[in-house]
């Protein structure tokens, strides 16, 4: 099966999951990225049995809309059952490094309100150490210099992404040569630089259950 292919298995998954197990009438979290967008073509026949969703990104957003899904505020939603999204690398206890599309921000908030994260991402995505994937992290636009000083003593290579904008206005910095051997303490470490939104580790809010794509077929994947 083609990399694209395995992301439309997943993307079923995940429909299937939702259809399963997410109230109707309820508000369904959505994700961004190429295995995301899978999804929301994947959701789309069942909105109808939906209040509507909440986007993590303007692009999830407009595609939503586009297939004529109620797009809510999250500050005028109390709960959303279950949140569904991509990661760029996941480990066996569900850690993910996310915010190669840079909506790392709005992704960790909506995580942080659902009840349930579901990863969707193809078998390529789980490695057994985070960080080969350059960890993308918020930066305020004027601290972006001194946040970059405090990455490289962390023992990373910041790299600003170039003509990159996120949806809240701010810059990335793309850190390369980590290594991260305990996601927790690397992500609130960061996350403690003056100047930092938020870094793409999703560890201290792991994942709870991982639809990953196989060529022997999509298998499901929990903590504990
Ligand atoms: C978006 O900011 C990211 O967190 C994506 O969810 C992640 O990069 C996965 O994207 P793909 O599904 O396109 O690989």
């Amino acid at each position: 099966m083609t990399q694209d292919e395995l992301k439309q298995a997943v993307a079923q998954a995940a429909a299937d999951y939702v259809a399963a197990n997410a109230p109707a009438g309820s508000i369904i979290g959505v994700g961004t990225g190429s295995t995301a967008n899978c999804f929301i073509d994947a959701l789309a026949p069942l909105k109808d049995r939906y209040r509507g969703a909440v986007a993590s990104s303007e692009a999830t957003r407009r595609r939503l809309e586009g297939h004529g899904f109620p797009v809510l505020d999250l500050n005028d939603v109390d709960a959303i059952p279950i949140y569904v999204d991509g990661a760029d690398e996941i480990n066996a206890a569900l850690h993910m490094i996310k915010g190669g599309g840079g909506a790392l921000t709005r992704e960790k908030i909506v995580a942080a309100v659902a009840t349930t994260f579901v990863c969707i991402a193809d078998g390529s995505k789980l490695v057994a150490t985070l960080g080969r994937f350059p960890l993308p992290v918020e930066v305020i636009p004027m601290a972006r210099a001194h946040v970059a000083r405090e990455l490289a003593k962390l023992g990373g290579t910041p790299v600003l992404r170039e003509g990159f904008v996120t949806d809240n206005g701010n810059l990335i910095l793309d850190v390369k040569g980590l290594s991260i051997a305990d996601p927790v303490a690397f992500e609130t470490r960061v996350n403690q630089i003056t100047g930092v939104v938020t870094n793409g580790l999703f560890a201290v809010r792991p994942a709870d259950v991982l639809l990953l794509g196989t060529a022997a077929g999509v298998r499901t994947l929990t903590v504990g």
